[in-house]
């Protein structure tokens, strides 16, 4: 049996800007997606056991077909003559807006790429799995199979002419608590980035500015992170949430969301993945404000996470 994991991950600063070439920062959580993979007769065949949101796994399952069998594609496997099972499961929710398929795509490549005798390396990893990220988002940035695979705390950005991604590490002083708030509502990531591509092909000018003081923001964000001033990160991750509203991605439950963490005291909060529904992300330094925070959140009757970003091990 082969057997293989893939990070969840927190988009800090720049979702959907991303996909354009704007630079992002990103970091992994310390819940992951694991696989299992078996040699089996009859096809291919899926146990999908992660923990999700109701309606997640139905609501995917095309999109998880068509990403297994780009997967098989890109490492030369024949996908009808493939004969395996998969079984899915780990601690990450299969909310909207952690990167969960690209965790489940990372956690399966490295499956098969074990009970295969592949031997692949991450970085071809992060490639198939970018592959598979193809038929959950359409166009995807790469932000999330890169975050899946590396983990830790890094900086993205897209090469737009298709050579190799910027991707860097960043440190941290120390892990800080945020809180995840999950709105509940299954996003479809891929509508939502094809809805911003269209947007920004109507209204080129209100669109390029906004890209430009998201490419601001993430160097500021940067910056702010390295120089471990939490209360600078927080009112930047509000100002991404302002961005991010402007390109009409959030929606009134993840605005109530914000708007309630950033009452609790939280340093800052924002919409965090593709939007339309999915999770928010708040910073909450320090346990107490973490608990204060997810308490209220739980209050109004929505899921929480409570993780750390940063964190090295990851
Ligand atoms: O909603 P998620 O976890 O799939 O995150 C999508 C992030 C986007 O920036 C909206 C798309 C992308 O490919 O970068």
């Amino acid at each position: 049996m082969g057997r293989g994991y893939g990070f969840g991950k927190v988009i800090l600063f720049g979702e959907h800007f991303v996909v354009h070439g704007v630079s992002g920062i990103v970091s992994a959580i310390d819940s992951a997606t694991e696989a299992e993979v078996k040699k089996a007769p009859g096809g291919i065949t899926i146990k999908d056991e992660r923990r999700g949101s109701k309606g997640y796994t139905e609501e995917k399952k095309a999109q998880q077909i068509e990403s297994i069998e780009r997967m098989l594609k890109s490492m030369g496997i024949e996908s009808k003559a493939a004969s395996f099972s998969i079984w899915l499961g780990g601690s990450l929710p299969g909310f909207s807006g952690l990167g969960a398929s690209a965790a489940s795509s990372v956690a399966i490549a490295r499956a098969i790429s074990e009970e295969f005798g592949l031997g692949l390396s991450d970085e071809r990893i992060n490639e198939i799995a970018y592959e598979a990220e193809k038929a959950y988002a359409g166009n995807p940035s790469g932000i999330d199979n890169t975050a899946a695979t590396y983990g830790g705390l890094l900086w993205f950005k897209r090469n737009m002419a298709g050579g190799p991604n910027i991707i860097e590490r960043l440190s941290i002083e120390k892990p800080v608590e945020i809180v995840i708030g999950s709105t509940g509502i299954v996003a479809n990531t891929k509508a939502m980035v094809e809805g911003v591509a269209e947007r920004k092909r109507k209204n080129p000018q209100k669109y390029d500015a906004l890209f430009k003081q998201a490419e601001a923001l993430a160097f500021a964000a940067k910056k702010a992170l390295q120089d471990f001033d939490l209360k600078k990160v927080g009112e930047l991750m509000n100002e991404n949430h302002l961005l991010l509203q402007k390109i009409e991605v959030s929606c009134k439950e993840l605005d109530f969301l914000v708007d309630l963490a950033r009452a609790q005291g939280a340093f800052g909060a924002k919409l965090t993945g593709g939007g339309g529904g999915g999770c928010m992300v708040a910073l909450t330094p320090g346990r107490e404000l973490q608990e204060k925070v997810a308490r209220a959140i739980e209050k109004e009757g929505f899921e929480v996470l409570r993780t750390k970003i940063g964190v090295k091990r990851l």
